[in-house]
């Protein structure tokens, strides 16, 4: 059996989390491959809520296993702190495994955030300020601390430390006035995280493919969503990682041939955190009643989240960027009530007709919708469980989206809790 992927396809926040938990039951492995603890993903079910940035949203399930693949930036102080409450709260938590080829986000990493953001003023990108970028800069910069490293403290984590955070030091001092960490401080904390971490920490990549050789099932956890791809996204208000679906077979040592199916989640509106344009957003009382009613707020930073309408123009490219062989529409049940409800069908810029998701971030900020407004439904599509019980108006709303981006819709879901799901089509045979 092969790897399904789970991706986000707007700017995070899609939910993936009830996604995956309620996909998790038929596989053997739930998979983190990218971002950090930026990630909030909340999963509702019979053991109550859970809000997870590190763990794989599929630790519920006894029958999966949660893997931390190498694309991971690992914050360990909130690893060890979700694994603890999980723990007290009866969740079986032997079966994670992290990836001896994982970075930690190191305490320089946070500081650096913060300080780059504030240095950013009017520019800032609106960071969870978990160190998440700084982090991914040290991996590619050569200089990064990684998970297996917490296993060989004298040989290879000290020198390399001793190395890195003089070189921080002078950037925290020298170039943004703060002040300078201490490399004992910083030793006495590794050792705690390798204490703890030890039995986890494991080569994820051999565990993928014995998986996979045994025809067992695994889902990939895609964290933050397309539009905040490093590469793909509205640079440079993104992530540093790849959410994406390349983002998967880099972040595990994944081939792209175990690939067999690229779930895209879709909002049945948008949203987005942080800075940078966002097309169909809505500055007006809709969008006021939106976020209320959907309690649209951080789960990592508590921060309000920015909504607007569906962008088809973005799905679009979402669905190009990774082929998405089946949509998710979720909280469909948000817009009941609404007298009507709009899609973006097109961009117009200058007065001139634009059908793409331009690269340029100025030019995306120029672009004005075109909406297609269709009519509301009064009738509640909350808790649905089949496309029957849907009011007409809401299903040609989902067929409507289907045929803009694309894409088959083979989920929808309608309420936060795992058994609120309408399976349109078989994800997972
Ligand atoms: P960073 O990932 O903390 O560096 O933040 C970069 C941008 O990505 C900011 O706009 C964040 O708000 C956004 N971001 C990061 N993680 C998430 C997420 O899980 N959901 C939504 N937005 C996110």
């Amino acid at each position: 059996m092969p790897a399904y992927a789970v991706i986000g396809g707007q700017w995070g926040d899609e939910g993936k989390g009830k996604i995956i938990d309620y996909l998790a039951g038929n596989v053997a492995a739930v998979i983190r491959y990218g971002g950090g603890a930026n990630a909030g993903h909340t999963v509702v079910n019979d053991k109550g809520k859970f809000q997870l940035h590190m763990v794989p949203s599929g630790i519920c399930w006894p029958g999966a296993c949660g893997i931390i693949g190498n694309g991971v930036v690992v914050d360990a102080d909130i690893l060890m702190g979700e694994l603890a409450e999980l723990t007290s709260r009866g969740i079986d938590t032997s079966r994670l495994y992290v990836s001896e080829r994982a970075h930690l986000i190191m305490p320089y990493h946070a500081l650096l955030d913060r300080l780059e953001e504030e240095a950013r003023g009017d520019a800032a990108i609106g960071t969870t300020g978990r160190g998440v970028g700084p982090a991914y800069l040290d991996k590619t910069g050569r200089m990064g601390i990684r998970v297996g490293d917490l296993l060989d403290i004298e040989g290879t984590l000290a020198p390399q430390l001793e190395q890195t955070l003089a070189f921080k030091n002078q950037v925290i001092t020298k170039i943004y006035g703060g002040e300078a960490l201490s490399l004992t401080e910083i030793m006495a904390q590794c050792t705690a995280w390798a204490d703890q971490l030890r039995p986890y920490i494991r080569p994820t990549e051999q565990i993928i493919q014995d998986l996979l050789a045994d025809d067992k099932a695994i889902l990939l956890e895609g964290a933050q969503g397309t539009l905040l791809d490093i590469d793909h996204g509205s640079y440079p208000y993104v992530t540093s990682s790849s959410p994406s679906v390349g983002g998967a077979c880099v972040g595990l040592g994944l081939n792209p041939q175990a690939i067999a199916g690229v779930l895209g989640v879709f909002k049945a509106y948008s949203t987005r955190v942080g800075e940078g344009p966002m097309p169909t957003e809505m500055l007006d009382q809709i969008g006021d009643d939106l976020r209320e009613k959907a309690q649209e707020y951080g789960v990592t930073t508590g921060r309000p989240r920015r909504v607007g309408w569906f962008d088809a123009i973005a799905g679009k490219y979402s669905r190009l960027v990774n082929g998405f062989t089946g949509m998710v529409v979720t909280r469909l049940d948000i817009l009941d009530g609404f007298p009507s409800v709009k899609v973006c069908v097109g961009y117009r810029v200058d007065g001139k007709d634009l059908d793409r998701f331009p690269a340029n971030t100025s030019l995306l900020a120029q672009c004005q919708p075109v909406y297609e407004e269709l009519p509301g439904w009064d009738q509640p599509t909350a808790s649905a469980t089949s496309l029957s019980q849907l009011p007409q108006n809401a299903l040609d709303y989902v067929r409507r989206i289907e045929e803009l981006v694309g894409c088959k819709v083979q989920i929808i879901s309608t309420g936060p809790s795992r058994d609120e799901t309408i399976e349109v089509e078989r994800v997972i045979p």
